[in-house]
This record gives structure tokens, C-alpha cells and sequence, in this order.
């Protein structure tokens, strides 16, 4: 049964893997078997040492995917790294708060091109080899705010619903080709993107308060997750958009 999870063999690309959840996603990868390469506009050497302290292959692919401009060199350059690509992970993404009334036409645009569209064409260039070569994974990181309207962050709100809705837009047509896409829906997690939420003494003490399981995530809480929808053992999961998020939804 466990051999359902291997990644042994598979090659995996996570975006924006130097930090938070895309580096507990990379080493998760990584733990089940995975040879990864990661793609960020920073340097990931962290991450690079503790997947080859695993034993895996490691490569890091410089690119800023606030536009579409590298997709198909980032995926060019994972699939040249073992000669395929098996595993995508759509991780990177910004957020940027401001009352509704105030966000400014490039705040919005930065939001939605990074979050959205570059997710899109790298998902695009990455169907397209996986389709020729057997099928693959593809795993977008969505939100709870892909079903959530979250609070002065309405191009983050906008990009992750859509996301919800890509996810199921690429299943329908990606599915009889062998590939799967998938989203996971983190809930509140202590990384970067929720610095400014963690230093905040009205909403620190009101988001904890109302996490069911008592504390914000980790990104190893990802694990399970990721290697689940990455793995044979999702082979008939298609367009879903699972929720880890220590109970928030449910409550
Ligand atoms: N933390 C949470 O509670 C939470 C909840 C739900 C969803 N998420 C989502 O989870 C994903 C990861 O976020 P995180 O929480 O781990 O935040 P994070 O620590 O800020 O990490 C974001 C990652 O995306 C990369 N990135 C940002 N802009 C990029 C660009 N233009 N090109 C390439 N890489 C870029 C960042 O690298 P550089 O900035 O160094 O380029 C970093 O590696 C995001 O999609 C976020 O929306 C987070």
C-alpha cells in the first residue's frame, strides 16, 4: 500500500520553494522519493541542502514569475534535469493588503500575474510535455480564500478563487490524458505571506482563536497533502481543492 506514495524515480518542480510552505512542499517531495527542481527569484540554498542531504537530485532555476516570460524555459530546464517532468507545484505567490478603495492598478496586476496567470502558462508548458509522456501531477496552491473573501486583499481573494476554478477548468481536460490537477487550500500558516497578520494584536489573537485545532499551521503540516495528490495513490483525484487547514472551513 505504501508504495502508492512513492515518488521514487519522479522528477518534481516547486515554484517559490526557497521559504515557507514551497520549501516544506519540496521536502516533503523530496522524504517520499522525489528529484526536485525548484524556480523562485531568490537563490534557494537552504532547501537545496536538505534535498540532497536526502539523497535526491537538486537543481534551482532562477525566474520571476510575475510574468510569463520563463515558464517554458523553467520547464524546459526541469525536464532537462532527468529527461521528464512528473510533478508540478504551483506554490509561488504574493499577497498585497490595502483597502479595496486604495489598491492601485499595479498592485492589482503584480497579484493576479503571479498568482494567476504565470500558473496558467507554466501549467500549460508543463500539460504539454506530461501529455506526451505518460501523464503527471499538477498541484495548485490555493487558498482559504479560494472560497473565503478574506479581508482587504481583494486581487489576492480574486486570484485564489480563480485558481479554485482553473484547477477544475484543467482537470475536465487534462484528466483522460493521465494528468491530475489538483489544489491544496492552506489554511493560516506561519510563513512570510502571514508576517504582517502574526505581528497584528487584534488578528493574531482572532484568527487562533478560531483555527479548531488550536494553532497555526506549520509547513511540514503540508506534507501528507502534497505527496498524497503528487503520488500514484491520487490517480483517480481529479479537481479537487483540499482544504489543510486545521478546521477553519469546517467551523
Ligand atoms: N502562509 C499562509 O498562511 C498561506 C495560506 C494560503 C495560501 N498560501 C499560499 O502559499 C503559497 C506560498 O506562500 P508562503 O506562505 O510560503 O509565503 P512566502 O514565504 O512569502 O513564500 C512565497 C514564495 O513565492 C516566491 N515568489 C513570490 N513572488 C515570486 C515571483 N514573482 N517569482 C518567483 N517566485 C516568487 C517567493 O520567493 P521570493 O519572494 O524570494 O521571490 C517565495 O518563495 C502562496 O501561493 C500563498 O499565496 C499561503
Amino acid at each position: 500500500m505504501l508504495d502508492l506514495f512513492n515518488l521514487a524515480g519522479r522528477t518534481a518542480l516547486v515554484t517559490g520553494a526557497n521559504t515557507g510552505l514551497g520549501q516544506g512542499i519540496a521536502l516533503a517531495l523530496a522524504a517520499a522519493g522525489a528529484d526536485i527542481v525548484v524556480a523562485g527569484r531568490s537563490p534557494a540554498d537552504d532547501t537545496a541542502a536538505q534535498v540532497r542531504a536526502l539523497g535526491r537530485r537538486f537543481l534551482d532555476v532562477r525566474a520571476d514569475l510575475s510574468s510569463t516570460a520563463p515558464v517554458r524555459d523553467v520547464v524546459a530546464a526541469a525536464v532537462n534535469l532527468n529527461g521528464r517532468l512528473d510533478i508540478v507545484v504551483n506554490n509561488a505567490g504574493i499577497i498585497r493588503r490595502a483597502d479595496s478603495v486604495d489598491v492601485d492598478e499595479a498592485d492589482w496586476d503584480a497579484v493576479i500575474d503571479t498568482n494567476l496567470k504565470s500558473v496558467f502558462f507554466l501549467s500549460q508548458a508543463a500539460a504539454r510535455h506530461m501529455a506526451a509522456h505518460g501523464g503527471g501531477k499538477i498541484v495548485n496552491i490555493a487558498s482559504l480564500l479560494s472560497f473565503q473573501g478574506g479581508i482587504r486583499v481583494p486581487a489576492y481573494a480574486a486570484s485564489k478563487s480563480a485558481i479554485a476554478g482553473l484547477t477544475r477548468a484543467l482537470a475536465n481536460e487534462w484528466a483522460a490524458q493521465g494528468i491530475n490537477v489538483n489544489a491544496i487550500a492552506p489554511g493560516y500558516f506561519d510563513t512570510n505571506n502571514t508576517a504582517a497578520l502574526r505581528a497584528d494584536p487584534v488578528r493574531e489573537p482572532a484568527i487562533l482563536a478560531r483555527i479548531p485545532a488550536g494553532r497555526w499551521g506549520q509547513p511540514g503540516d503540508l506534507a501528507g497533502a502534497a505527496v498524497f495528490l503528487a503520488s500514484r495513490a491520487s490517480d483517480y483525484v481529479h479537481g479537487v481543492v483540499l482544504p489543510v487547514d486545521g478546521g477553519w472551513l469546517a467551523r
